[in-house]
């Protein structure tokens, strides 16, 4: 079964073809970095007239590197929530116009879950459930109980910015680029992570939610603090900044999970969002489950920032369970 996915919920434009649920055959993305990065993070009305110039060319190239023709699809998949509305309409209406006259599902997927299965192309039928599923992204922070592939119930999410917002909004304020994540990664390897005492916000005890504003407010004053007794701040401190800033990210990160895995006694993690390419966290997350029976999953970089072959891989696990959209499916900025 040929799933083409496609995929515009925020800055990048993707479209993939995927075969049988795991196997991407293409999976091409264009991004939008070089557009948002003047402005230091993604201007909504720029991304749709960008989608709208990408999507045709995109879901062509997929087509061309998969070697296969568009009535050789069996079902179109799209990511219609949650995201940016202009944007989503974007992928949405082209998912439509392709699907009706060739007479194949439409499937309308969560862009939040289809990041949990890129999991499945990245580990094939070593992918099992239940597990606790951990989406950390750009525009969000949200932990899952996955029961199957088509299953997500939400236990916790961030209450204000997103651990990618964090990570971005800090980057712009030390001076790095963008988009910001990267940047502190690169920049934190200099620094050193305990040069900072940073809050950790772990909201009400037990909570599984997020808050990262209260972290980013002690980072701008720390910073100011800095410049106004100083007059500059120079590399070394900025390493530090970054490195301390992203070890009080990672810890709340990597507790929360721990306590989702204790409190519904499971014993796998899924990782996925851009966020979850940041080496630390990653490296924090293969320590904190050494000597455990947790088994992680976090699939390679590319996997984890936006992309359609996830959203296809989504599709296909919705298809077989018939759970499939009509032309009046409509896109939402936020997930129901
Ligand atoms: O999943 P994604 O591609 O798009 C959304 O759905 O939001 O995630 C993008 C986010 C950005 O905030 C970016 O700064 C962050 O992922 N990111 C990273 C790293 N790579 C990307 N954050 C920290 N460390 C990284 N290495
Ligand atoms: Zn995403």
């Amino acid at each position: 079964m040929l799933i083409l996915g496609i995929e515009t919920s925020c800055d990048e434009t993707s479209a993939a073809v995927v075969e049988d649920g795991h196997k991407a055959l293409s999976n091409v993305v264009s991004t939008q970095e070089r557009l948002h990065q003047r402005f230091g993070g993604v201007v909504p009305e720029v991304a749709c007239r960008a989608h709208i110039e990408a999507i045709l060319p995109v879901i062509d190239k997929s087509l061309r590197d998969a070697r296969v023709r568009l009535r050789d699809v069996d079902a179109v998949a799209v990511a219609t929530t949650p995201g940016l509305i202009g944007a989503l309409l974007v992928g949405m209406t082209t998912a439509k116009t392709l699907s009706w006259p060739l007479k194949v599902p439409l499937i309308a997927v969560n862009h939040l879950h289809a990041h949990i299965l890129a999991s499945r192309l990245e580990y094939g039928k070593n992918l099992h459930f239940p597990a606790i599923s951990f989406v950390i992204s750009g525009g969000h922070t949200s932990l899952f109980l996955s029961r199957s592939e088509t299953d997500h119930q939400t236990l916790g999410a961030t209450l204000d910015d997103a651990a990618g917002e964090a990570f971005d909004k800090v980057a712009k304020l030390l001076g790095l680029g963008y988009p910001g994540g990267p940047e502190i990664d690169r920049v934190s390897w200099e620094g050193n992570p305990a040069a900072v005492s940073f809050p950790r916000s772990y909201l009400a005890p037990g909570s599984l939610d997020f808050s990262f504003s209260g972290l980013k407010t002690a980072v701008l004053y720390h910073y100011r603090g800095l410049l106004e007794r100083k007059g500059k701040v120079d590399e070394s401190e900025i390493a530090d900044i970054a490195a301390s800033f992203q070890e009080a990210v990672v810890d709340v990160l990597v507790n929360k999970t721990l306590l989702a895995l204790k409190r519904h006694n499971l014993n796998r993690v899924i990782l996925g969002g851009g966020v979850s390419c940041n080496s630390r966290l990653r490296e924090r997350f293969r320590k904190a489950l050494a000597d455990t029976r947790v088994k992680l999953y976090c699939p390679s970089p590319l996997l984890c920032t936006d992309n359609a072959a996830m959203v296809a891989c989504l599709g296909y696990y919705k298809s077989l369970k018939k759970d499939i959209s009509t032309l009046e499916v409509e896109a939402a900025a936020q997930a129901g």
